[in-house]
């Protein structure tokens, strides 16, 4: 609960910082460069459940060599992610929140109408994949976990919602240039068919 409250009053630190600051840092820079360390945490947070899941059943079968090691490696480390997952999901929509955030007050300095950002589909596509992610962020609280329990898993999804999204949000920018995400989303569809066992490797 600390940390949800204290990288939320940090988050609304950096947009007012922005407000009362508006230069080419953060008004340019920090834009892109939270776009893309907010993906990348989204990535990881959505990752870390297929590779613990694949290694756990993976290990259960005691192979051994090089590969065990390897396999072994991805194991502890996806354990521990397993553990930091909801914080990584928080993390995630909240650096995001702030790439929007600033390239709202950057627009804001010039000409702003949600109207006309919501006619352009990629920045609408933008704007679905940051709900979908606040439905995770806002529900991520104690209180909310015990309150919708049962309904725990269908609000996971929406992460999964969001990332189509974000691809979405970037498919109209310069392809080759953001190859890496479509080919890391097909590395995760793959994973997901392994750990749902429609893909049979061993
Ligand atoms: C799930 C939500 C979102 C994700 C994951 C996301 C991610 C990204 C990424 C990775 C980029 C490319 C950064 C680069 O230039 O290297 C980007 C660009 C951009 N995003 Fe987002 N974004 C999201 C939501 C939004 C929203 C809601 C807005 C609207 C305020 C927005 C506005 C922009 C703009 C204007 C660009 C720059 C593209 C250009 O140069 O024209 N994004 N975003």
């Amino acid at each position: 609960m600390l940390y949800y409250i204290i990288i939320t009053l940090l988050s609304i630190a950096v947009l007012v910082l922005s407000v009362v600051m508006p230069n080419d840092f953060f008004l340019h820079e920090l834009p892109r460069l939270t776009a893309n360390i907010g993906i990348a945490f989204l990535r990881v947070t959505l990752l870390v459940k297929p590779v613990f899941m694949i290694m756990t059943k993976y290990l259960a079968r005691k192979r051994s060599g090089i590969v065990k090691i390897f396999f072994n490696i991805l194991y502890t480390i996806s354990r521990r992610g397993m553990k930091w997952r909801r914080q990584l999901g928080i993390t995630s929509f909240l650096i995001i929140a702030v790439h929007a955030g600033l390239r709202i007050i950057q627009w804001m300095q010039i000409d702003f109408s949600l109207r006309t950002q919501l006619q352009t589909f990629r920045l609408l596509a933008g704007y679905i994949g940051l709900l979908m992610l606040f439905v995770g962020y806002i529900t991520s609280n104690n209180y909310s976990i015990r309150l919708f329990k049962k309904n725990r898993k269908l609000i996971q999804y929406t992460a999964y919602i969001a990332l189509i999204f974000a691809l979405l949000h970037l498919a109209f920018l310069n392809f080759w240039e953001y190859a890496q995400h479509y080919i890391i989303f097909i590395v995760y569809f793959v994973l997901k068919l392994i750990e749902k066992k429609y893909i049979k490797l061993f």
